[in-house]
């Protein structure tokens, strides 16, 4: 059963739900592997486990989902594996498109959509300008995103604004820098999930999450439940956020 109640901020046993939640969705490829199945089976998999994810979330109340779909260092793989990939993010940003029409989604993409061809481009494009009025759950899609690039792209950006005149240079602070990322304007995740074991952040939101909650679980993102997001929001109700005071 699930743990939370619609669109209730707490549940029955008084557990906060965090405003910003990440997913790291890892796994899929070993999901695929145990299973004799070749990758693009793990990230079919895994595409669907994201839609009910989303649904999930915004149902409970979540008000910001950031999920990680593909790093800029994902470009590496084998180019069946990453063209399977676009294939799969073309299929849900078509469904979104026609299925979706009633939907409270705000979709926004997070990283650069330079690199990804011209149909898969506006798709994109197509699905923020759809939703962006919409008054529900935003959620973010890494595609092609990088934290380390957006902190370069934000660096260039502050740069021309200090050359042009817009910025001066003694009023930069944090908030110039959170300004401009892709992240602009929403706050940072309280809490990060990462299925499939890892213990690490493979570039993913590092200067939003100087303070955020991490969960590791060690289900592969094919096989993570409703459940195991209850799971994880139960274990971020146990951690005491000092934020560096005592
Ligand atoms: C996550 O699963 C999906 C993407 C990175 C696109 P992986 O494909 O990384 O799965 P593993 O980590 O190899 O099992
Ligand atoms: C992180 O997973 C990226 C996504 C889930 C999209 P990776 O599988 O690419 O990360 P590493 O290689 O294990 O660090
Ligand atoms: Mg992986």
């Amino acid at each position: 059963m699930a743990l939370f109640k619609k669109k209730e901020k707490q549940d029955y046993s008084g557990l906060v739900l965090p405003e910003h939640i990440g997913i790291i969705m890892d796994g899929n490829g070993r999901w695929a592997k145990s299973r004799m199945l070749p990758r693009s089976a793990g990230h079919r998999a895994g595409a669907k486990v994201f839609r009910t994810i989303t649904r999930y979330c915004s149902d409970i109340g979540i008000k910001y989902l950031t999920v990680y779909a593909f790093s800029t260092e994902n470009w590496r793989r084998p180019a069946d594996e990453v063209s399977a990939l676009m294939r799969l993010f073309k299929d849900y940003l078509e469904e979104a498109l026609s299925d979706f029409k009633d939907d409270t989604i705000v979709v926004r993409f997070i990283g650069d959509k330079s690199q990804f061809d011209d149909d898969l481009r506006a798709l994109m494009v197509e699905n923020e300008e759809e939703s962006k009025d919409r008054d529900g759950m935003v959620l973010n899609i890494a595609m092609n995103y990088g934290s380390r690039d957006e902190l370069v792209r934000a660096v260039k950006s502050i740069s021309e604004g200090v050359k042009d005149g817009s910025i001066d240079i003694n009023s930069i602070d944090e908030k110039t820098v959170s300004d401009h990322l892709y992240t602009a304007g929403q706050p940072d995740p309280d809490l990060i999930i990462r299925p499939s074991g890892e213990y690490r952040i493979s570039n993913f939101m590092l200067w939003q999450a100087a303070y955020t909650e991490f969960v590791i679980m060690n289900k592969l993102w094919p096989d993570f439940t409703t459940d195991d997001l209850d799971e994880a929001i139960k274990l971020f109700n146990q951690r005491n956020r000092r934020f560096g005071g005592v």
